[in-house]
């Protein structure tokens, strides 16, 4: 496992949630995290791929523990939250962080006048309510030791029409919503609530789902010349926990090598999109 190099000494001590920290920038934002010094619950779906990456970063010293959660059921969510409170003793922070990722839900998240609004309710029961009733159970504890904050991963599919997936960013929209709210009810409680949107962040299962065809066609586009990584993620996430990111709150920070800096390509990639899904004429 590559180590984070630690920046952020507030962190020490602190107590987070990190779910979807299996795989990808959930486990990421726990590594950077757990190597700045926090003690970090992974939770996940996938059990025993978060077990091994807790085992993998309590190897290194550092304080993880691993629960198995869905979330999408309410009292699986709420035994996460108390499982933090049992294994730390205080919950300084949650980063919710698992969207309903799976080919069968993406692949039938197409277009609005072919919805499947049972696939809808699935998304927005795992994307959005669960990380609304995360923070709902996990704010109590956050505000009695003190303050903290709740970080959702939304994503530039959440603040740009999506030609493809409009219920995955209909449901990050959502998130960016649901921060605001958070920041605003409970900020002079000191809890903050900052949505992080990223863009393309190479994980295992984008590496899967994306052909190189189509990050060189993203990339075009983006004003950096590397791919994200989960940890570009993490070391945000870190820093809006630590007490040297206290000033933050109620924002959506877009994380995209500079994607939606610029003007818009809508039509470029609809061309593209095309010229991939639509079988040439014949000759
Ligand atoms: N990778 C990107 O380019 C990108 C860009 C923008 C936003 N995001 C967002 O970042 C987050 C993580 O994406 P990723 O690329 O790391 O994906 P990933 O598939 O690598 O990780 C997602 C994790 O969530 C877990 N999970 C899935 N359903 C769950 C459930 N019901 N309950 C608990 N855990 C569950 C999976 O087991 C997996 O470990 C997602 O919210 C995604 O929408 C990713």
């Amino acid at each position: 496992m590559d180590l984070p190099v630690p920046f952020l000494s507030s962190l020490r001590g602190k107590s987070v949630i990190v779910t979807g920290a299996a795989s990808g920038i959930g486990l990421g934002s726990a590594k950077v995290l757990a190597a700045n010094g926090a003690s970090v619950l992974l939770a996940d779906i996938n059990i025993d791929g978060a077990k091994t990456a807790a085992a993998n970063l309590r190897e290194h010293g550092f304080v993880a523990e691993a629960v198995g959660v869905d979330m999408a059921r309410e009292d699986q969510i709420a035994a996460m939250v108390a499982s933090a409170i049992d294994k730390f003793g205080r919950l300084d922070a949650l980063h919710n962080n698992v969207a309903l990722l799976a080919r069968e839900v993406v692949g039938r998240d197409l277009t609005i006048t072919d919805l499947d609004a049972d696939i809808f309710r699935q998304c927005l029961d795992v994307n959005m309510v669960g990380a609304a009733v995360a923070a709902k159970y996990a704010i109590p504890h956050i505000i009695a030791q003190g303050g903290g904050a709740v970080i959702n991963t939304a994503s530039i599919a959440g603040i740009r029409g999506e030609i493809v997936r409009p219920i995955y960013g209909s449901s990050k929209a959502g998130l960016i919503g649901l921060s605001r709210s958070i920041a605003a009810q409970y900020g002079k409680k000191g809890v903050r609530a900052v949505t992080i949107s990223p863009g393309l962040i190479i994980t295992p299962s984008v590496a899967k789902a994306v052909s190189q065809g189509q990050v060189d066609r993203l990339m075009r586009h983006a004003l950096v010349t590397r791919a994200g990584k989960p940890e570009d993620v993490g070391n945000l996430a870190a820093f809006l926990i630590a007490d040297e990111g206290s000033y933050l709150t109620g924002i959506d920070i877009v994380l995209d090598g500079g994607f939606l800096a610029h003007w818009p390509t809508y039509a470029e990639e609809l061309e593209a999109l095309h010229e991939v899904s639509q079988p040439l004429p014949a000759k």
